[in-house]
């Protein structure tokens, strides 16, 4: 049997790779750096099949030089670097992997929540720095039980997140698009977006990335907030207006900032990076052994249904 030509955006875990090999002839990019755009061009001239990555932009003017592409998955549940209606036109079934990277992501949103309130990561800066001659001058965090988290978009993920919060004593309110019909199960309550942000201590940001959602976190709604509240974004980096949250910290509008995402990414020479009220950390929401893993099967999974011409278990455009 003929093999299919596919051409994919590594990292490539070995389970899905293997299952991948029996079937598909591979051409796989395996840098960090995104593939130059040329490169990528030659890859899809022939590319039945294409794994993406969210550093490359899928959009109309790639499609219509990739003719034979009959699927796209891609190993994250955000899909704001593909154009998803351009693909729909192509008849091109997009995947993603939501659902399994949910307890990981909500995981590492809750645990900046907790390392920025606690400053966990200050207080090892400060022994590895040799400062802890004495008990007197160590860092003082903020207490979570009795605060209120705010969620702004209330998916998969902010429901999990919501659940950590409650086991730590705080109250939950969140704004979504819509209110959510297991609303009073979840006990957290919808709040307008202005009231979110007047009301919450901590507000955490899981919005995709969308025309909507681009900067709807700059000077205005930083302003808004409380002066102590703390500010942690695990969706995507342009929700926010980075350089209105650098002011605000700077300002102390707002207290302190802990962030998966920044814009642009990668991101190593921004001044925010040296305010002490910050935390980022790379952009590593699902990087966890078990749960990369099981994106890679199920970008593998998707990908080949796909090439069958059958139906994704997870498709964006169906
Ligand atoms: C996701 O799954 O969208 C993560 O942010 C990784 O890009």
């Amino acid at each position: 049997m003929e093999k299919y030509k596919v051409a994919i955006m590594g990292p490539l875990y070995p389970d899905a790779r293997a299952r991948l090999e029996e079937v598909c002839e591979i051409k796989l990019w395996d840098k960090s750096d995104p593939i130059p755009r040329d490169e990528l061009v030659e890859w899809l001239a022939d590319a039945e099949g294409f794994i993406s990555r969210g550093d490359i932009k899928v959009d109309k003017d790639l499609l219509s030089q990739a003719p034979q592409l009959r699927v796209i998955a891609q190993s994250s549940v955000g899909y704001d670097n593909i154009d998803i209606s351009a693909c729909t036109e192509q008849a091109i079934p997009v995947g993603n992997t939501p659902v399994v990277l949910v307890e990981a992501t909500a995981d590492l949103t809750f645990g900046l929540v907790l390392s920025s309130a606690r400053r966990i990561h200050e207080g090892w800066n400060y022994v590895q720095e040799g400062h802890w001659t004495s008990r007197r001058n160590i860092p003082l965090g903020v207490d979570l039980f009795g605060k209120t988290l705010g969620i702004v978009g209330m998916g998969n993920i902010g429901v999990a997140v919501a659940r950590r919060a409650q086991a730590s004593g705080m109250q939950v309110i969140y704004h979504n698009r819509s209110i959510r019909t297991d609303q009073e199960q979840l006990a957290a309550t919808f709040v307008n977006f202005d009231q979110l942000l007047e009301e919450s201590d901590f507000i955490v940001v899981l919005v995709p990335l969308s025309a909507e959602s681009r900067h709807l976190f700059g000077k205005d709604q930083f302003k808004h907030m409380k002066s102590s509240a703390y500010f942690i974004n695990a969706s995507r980096g342009p929700v926010v207006d980075t350089e209105a949250l650098y002011e605000a910290l700077v300002n102390q509008d707002i207290a302190y900032a802990a962030l998966d995402v920044v814009n642009p990414e990668p991101f190593s020479d921004h001044p925010l990076i040296h305010l002490p009220n910050v935390l980022i950390t790379p952009h590593i929401g699902s990087a966890t052994l078990e749960t990369r893993t099981q994106m890679g099967e199920l970008t593998a999974d998707n990908l080949l249904a796909g090439l069958a011409k059958q139906t994704l278990p997870k498709c964006v455009n169906d």
